[in-house]
């Protein structure tokens, strides 16, 4: 008889402790952090471990005899480890360091791209996604002379799929890139269903796992895609590291992406060889101690239960949209709370998203303003920009009435 492991709740009151900078105030007031999807707060247990790292162990990687430089390597690599085991890589080969999700995405749009992609073929992206998994496509599919093409957004914010058909009869599909979680609206995208639907075209998916790796179990070999991009900075880890997931299969047959030191395995006058993998895709210097405190912030996730942080933001987005939904004023974007991660844009009538966010940042609330890093999400709507609020797990209920309360304060302001 199988077992069913549940997590137990998270008690967010106790989380919350282990962040420094709740003891802070800011335009003093109690901070209400609802800015999680931009960045996260980092926990004492990550700082901690950083700076031990850099007292106690802190050399360059890779290229050190002296023992020092060998616990750095061990550092360095037992991250690789710690995030190889987070999302069930089948290999660490696999699991490579990058210094931001930007640059995991693009690295695959370069690497993989310059090589796959030609006239006659379409490399595909949605009205959904971040720039960092539209544009890259964009101009790449440009220079090789491929076809970009865009499937987009219905009135709640999720992918029109039907349009598939259509954008099939452009070309061949060679590629779709799909996140898992739109930052701006928080629709969950169907990603293991594309990618089969990829693959039967013998196109691969690369999907964007920024806002979905801190807050929720990512299993690589379950999810059926190619390549999964990650970053460090929201999910509890410093900013500097990212991480590109990518087959092995792909990544032994691609082109390097960055070239010089540590990638190399052998170099003359006449040619160069590539380092086995990852190394063949980590150029330079890596982000060392950042990469050790994205390890350290992996073990925080674990040990909380990356369930239990599932289960508690949709609890939160939940409650948020119920009590949004008191204000007649504010018009929530995106799609029901079933098919929703823990985002939640939104507009106030005739009042600016900067100046709302000014104004609650008054009363100690961070939210985002802005196009969120996704204009064609905001030309769908006819807007520029909108406000967003966004949780996690160290976020509380009366975080929400405060932003309520703030909202209502604002539009009267305004009104
Ligand atoms: C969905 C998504 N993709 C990509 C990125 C880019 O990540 P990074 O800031 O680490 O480059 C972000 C960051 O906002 C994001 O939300």
């Amino acid at each position: 008889m199988s077992e069913i492991v549940v997590t137990p709740a998270l008690d967010a009151r106790r989380l919350r402790e282990d962040f420094p900078v709740f003891d802070r105030t800011f335009c003093g007031k109690s901070l209400a952090y609802l800015d999680s999807a931009n960045s996260s707060q980092k926990p004492r247990q990550v700082l901690d471990a950083m700076r031990r790292f850099y007292e106690s162990s802190y050399a360059n990687v890779h290229r050190a005899v002296y023992e020092l430089g060998e616990r750095s390597t061990a550092g360095y690599e037992g991250a690789r480890e710690k995030i190889s085991a987070l999302v069930n890589a089948a290999s660490t080969r696999e699991v490579i360091f990058t210094r931001n999700g930007t640059e995991a995405l693009n690295l695959v749009a370069y690497a993989w791209g310059l090589d796959n992609l030609g006239p006659g073929d379409v490399a595909v992206s949605t009205a959904l996604e971040h720039h960092s998994n539209f544009v890259p496509w964009q101009y790449i599919a440009k220079r090789c002379g491929a076809e970009f093409a865009v499937v987009p957004i219905d009135g709640q914010g999720e992918l029109a799929l039907e349009s598939l058909a259509e954008i099939e009869k452009r070309g061949r599909v060679k590629v779709l890139a799909c996140a898992l979680i739109s930052n701006t609206l928080g629709t969950i995208c169907p990603v293991t269903e594309l990618a089969a639907w990829a693959h039967e075209r013998e196109a691969i998916l690369v999907a964007d796992a920024c806002q979905a790796v801190p807050n929720r179990p990512v299993d690589v070999q379950e999810l059926g895609c190619d390549f999964v991009a990650f970053t460090g900075h929201k999910m509890l880890a410093p900013s500097g590291i990212g991480v590109l997931w990518g087959r092995e299969e792909l990544l032994r047959r691609m082109a390097p992406y960055e070239l010089g030191g540590s990638m190399i395995r052998k170099v003359t006058e006449k040619a160069t060889t590539w380092a086995d993998l990852p190394y063949k895709y980590e150029a330079g210097t890596p982000p060392i101690a950042e990469a050790f405190g994205l390890g350290h912030a992996a073990d925080y996730l674990r040990d909380v239960g990356l369930d239990a942080i599932e289960r508690y933001e949709r609890e939160l987005t939940g409650y948020a949209l119920e009590r949004l939904a008191e204000l007649p004023y504010v018009t929530v974007l995106g799609p029901p709370l079933e098919r929703r991660g823990g985002i939640v844009s939104f507009d106030v009538d005739g009042v600016h998203p900067h100046d709302v966010a000014q104004l609650l940042d008054y009363a100690g609330i961070a939210v985002r303003a802005g196009h969120h890093c996704a204009q064609p999400v905001m030309d769908h709507f006819g807007l520029g920009a909108t406000t967003r609020a966004s949780f996690y797990l160290y976020n509380l209920p009366e975080e929400i009435d405060r932003l309520v309360e703030g909202l209502a304060e604002v539009h009267a302001r305004f009104a």
